[in-house]
């Protein structure tokens, strides 16, 4: 964790924690100035960061009254997978910059909260130490520049029970994030990088420093077709924004889709999620897996999606917030405080199964 860090991990939960938005004002108190920044960023003018969050005011929601409700539950299924709740944690890179205990306090989370969790090629902690038998673990691929060394990873991922490759495919190259900048912020020198090994590669004077250099080890579609022959687990592709994508995705051999912006963090001005979502439930079979990705701040931002056809939706900053404010400890209490403003939120609409969730419950004008 960085050296400028203020307060020390809380070891118990105080009462004021009752919201995301509590925790968003307490981790900050937990965390230097430089990795806030990092944590907080969006890409340029941030109206992407800003959009993901403002976008659930707008859609509003119409519920139904007197339904005997006595046999819900939130149990979904995705690939055949059984989940007890649709709320995942999204891959997040460099965790031990906010905790010492990284990755693996996020871990015992999930496993404590039944949450499904997507472990970043970017983690601190090796994926071979994290339980094996918890049914709830998929693992996240940033494509590691050729075939050979980003099938090694999906192997390694496959052997130890991870369930579902994630492949990102929004950042061929990070966003331009102001904040970053100003504060100077670097990733610290030393920390363990288990699973990454790309150099950025180097050109010769003759060459574009971008599209002969990080672009040249980008993955195409190709890649992503000649993956999901190579593994027996389902391929799902995070970072789909474009219907036309999502069609390609489904030509190419892919399980299902994530659309997300990245949290706004890569491009600044892209298409607001919950917008990209309901465009591209028009072009995929029903029952093809649309996972839905941010801007989640609480249990109604989850119904909310799910009701425009969101089979499970990730969870990035938020667990981050708990992580910061007191480890494994924090990062389960965000997820009981979403799970049960979820459940509420669920009952006061009047459905009783992730299932019935529907656009009939949203107001249409
Ligand atoms: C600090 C940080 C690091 C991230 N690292 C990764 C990563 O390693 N891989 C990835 O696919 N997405 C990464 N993301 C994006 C998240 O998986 C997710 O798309 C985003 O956080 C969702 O938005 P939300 O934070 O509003 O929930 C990162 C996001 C943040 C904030």
């Amino acid at each position: 964790m960085s050296q400028q860090s203020t307060l020390q991990p809380l070891t118990q939960i105080p009462a004021h924690l009752q919201t995301i938005a509590d925790y968003e004002k307490e981790a900050e108190l937990h965390l230097s100035h430089m990795v806030w920044q990092y944590l907080q960023g969006g890409s340029m003018n941030e109206h992407s960061v800003r959009g993901n969050l403002s976008q659930f005011e707008h859609i509003k929601l119409l519920p139904r009254m007197l339904k005997d409700l006595t046999q819900g539950h939130t149990h979904i299924e995705i690939l055949g997978q059984r989940f007890p709740h649709p709320i995942f944690i999204a891959p997040i890179g460099h965790q031990q910059q906010f905790h010492p205990d990284a990755e693996a306090a996020t871990a015992l989370a999930a496993e404590v909260m039944g949450c499904n969790m997507i472990l970043s090629t970017f983690t601190n902690t090796d994926m071979r130490t994290l339980k094996k038998d918890n049914p709830y673990k998929w693992f996240q691929l940033y494509w590691q520049g050729e075939r050979k060394r980003s099938l090694a990873l999906v192997k390694m991922a496959e052997e130890h029970g991870y369930k579902t490759i994630v492949v990102t495919i929004d950042s061929p190259h990070s966003g331009i994030r102001d904040r970053e900048r100003h504060a100077f912020f670097e990733l610290p020198k030393h920390e363990p990088q288990p699973h990454h090994f790309i150099q950025q590669p180097q050109t010769n004077e003759n060459e574009h420093p971008l599209f002969q250099g990080l672009m040249k080890i980008a993955p195409i579609w190709d890649d992503i077709a000649w993956l999901s022959q190579q593994t027996s687990l389902p391929i799902i592709l995070k970072g789909i924004v474009n219907p036309h994508d999502a069609k390609l995705a489904l030509q190419h051999g892919v399980q299902g889709i994530i659309v997300s912006n990245h949290g706004g963090r890569v491009l600044d001005g892209c298409i607001p999620p919950l917008t990209a979502l309901q465009l591209i439930k028009k072009v995929v079979p029903a029952d093809f897996p649309v996972l839905y990705d941010g801007g989640i701040r609480r249990g109604s931002d989850v119904f909310k999606a799910i009701a425009l056809g969101a089979s499970a939706v990730l969870v990035g900053r938020p667990c981050i917030y708990g992580l910061a404010t007191a480890g494994a400890l924090g990062v389960a209490h965000v997820l009981k405080i979403l799970k049960e403003e979820f459940e509420i939120t669920m009952a006061l609409m009047g459905t009783a199964t992730v299932n019935e969730i529907s656009t009939d419950y949203i107001f249409q004008k």
